[in-house]
C-alpha cells in the first residue's frame, strides 16, 4: 500500500513501551512516511527495549520522559527545540491506571488512584500541548489516544473511562485554544488491541470477543489500523479537522446491542 509522504515533518511520540504499543506501530508508520521522530519512554527500565526497536531507524531520537514530572516534559521539549527547531506532530499515547481501580466497584476508587489515573491519561496532554503548539511553527497535529468507554460503560474500565472522558473534553478545549495557530488536536478511539496496558483489564479478551459479534464489521480493529489513521491525522490531508475524537473500531461505537 502507498504510504503518505511526510518527509521534512518533524515529531514526538510518546509512549512507547514495547513492540506491542499502539505507539510503537504509529511511529513505525510516520517513520516510513519519512517523518523526523523523538520517541519517549517512561523510565530507564524501558530504555534497551526502545532502543533495540528504533536501532534500523538511526536518526531517531531516544528520550525519557515520565509526565507525571512537569520538569521532565520541560527537558524533554528543550532537548527536542535544540535539535528539531520547530515540531509538525506530536502523538500522545499514554495511560495509566493503578491495578485495583481498574477492577471492583467504581465507587470504590480511592481519592489517589483518581488522581493518579487523571493526571498520567488526561492531564498529561495539557503541558504537551503547551510545550508544543509554540514550536509548531507551520501549525501542527496533536493526536491522544482515547477509548469508546469515554462516552458508555465498559465494566471493570472504572476510573478509566473518567480518565478518558476528561481526556476528549481537553482535546476540545485544546483544540479550541490553540487552533488560531493552525494546530490541530484530535484524539483516535482505538477499538481493543493487545497491548501492555490492555492485559491490565479484567475482561478484556471477552470485549474482543464482543467486538467481533457486534461491531458492523464484524471484527476487531488492528495497531496498522490505528497507525494509519495516526498517519492521516498528521499528514497535510486532514487540515480541516480539530477537536474531533475519530472513531476506529470496526463500526462497534454506533451499535446500541
Ligand atoms: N490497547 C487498547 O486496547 C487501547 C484502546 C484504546 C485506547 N488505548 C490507549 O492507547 C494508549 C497507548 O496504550 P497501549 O494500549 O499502546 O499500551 P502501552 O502499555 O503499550 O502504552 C501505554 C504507555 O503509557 C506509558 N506511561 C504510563 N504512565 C506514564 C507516565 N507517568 N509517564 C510517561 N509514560 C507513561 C507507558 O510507559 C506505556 O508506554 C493509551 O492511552 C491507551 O489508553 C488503548
Amino acid at each position: 500500500m502507498e504510504s503518505l509522504d511526510l518527509k521534512g515533518k518533524k515529531g514526538i511520540v510518546f509512549g512507547v513501551a514495547n513492540d506491542r504499543s499502539i505507539a510503537w506501530a504509529i511511529a513505525q508508520v510516520l517513520l516510513q512516511s519519512g517523518a523526523k521522530l523523538a520517541v519517549t519512554y517512561q523510565n530507564d527500565r524501558l530504555r534497551p527495549r526502545v532502543e533495540k526497536l528504533l536501532e534500523p531507524y538511526g536518526d531517531a531520537l531516544i528520550f525519557e520522559c515520565d509526565v507525571s514530572d512537569d520538569a521532565n516534559v520541560e527537558t524533554l521539549f528543550k532537548s527536542v527545540r535544540e535539535q528539531y527547531g520547530s515540531l509538525d506532530f506530536v502523538i500522545h499515547c499514554i495511560a495509566f491506571a493503578q491495578k485495583e481501580d481498574l477492577q471492583g466497584e467504581y465507587s470504590a476508587t480511592q481519592r489517589e488512584g483518581f488522581r493518579i489515573a487523571l493526571e498520567v491519561s488526561a492531564y498529561s496532554l495539557l503541558p504537551i500541548v503547551k510545550n508544543a503548539a509554540p514550536l509548531m511553527t507551520n501549525g501542527g497535529s496533536v493526536v491522544t489516544l482515547s477509548f469508546l468507554a469515554a462516552e458508555r460503560v465498559f465494566p471493570g474500565y472504572n476510573i478509566m473511562g473518567t480518565a478518558k472522558a476528561a481526556l476528549e473534553n481537553a482535546v476540545k478545549q485544546l483544540a479550541y485554544e490553540v487552533g488560531e495557530k493552525n494546530v490541530r488536536v484530535n484524539a483516535i478511539s482505538a477499538g481493543p488491541l493487545d497491548t501492555l496496558a490492555s492485559r491490565g483489564i479484567k475482561g478484556f479478551l471477552d470485549m474482543k470477543g464482543i467486538y467481533v459479534e457486534r461491531s458492523p464489521m464484524r471484527r476487531n480493529i488492528t495497531h496498522q489500523e490505528v497507525a494509519n489513521t495516526a498517519l492521516f491525522l498528521c499528514s497535510d490531508l486532514s487540515t480541516g479537522i480539530t477537536g474531533t475524537v475519530l472513531h476506529v473500531d470496526a463500526g462497534y461505537h454506533i451499535m446500541a446491542v
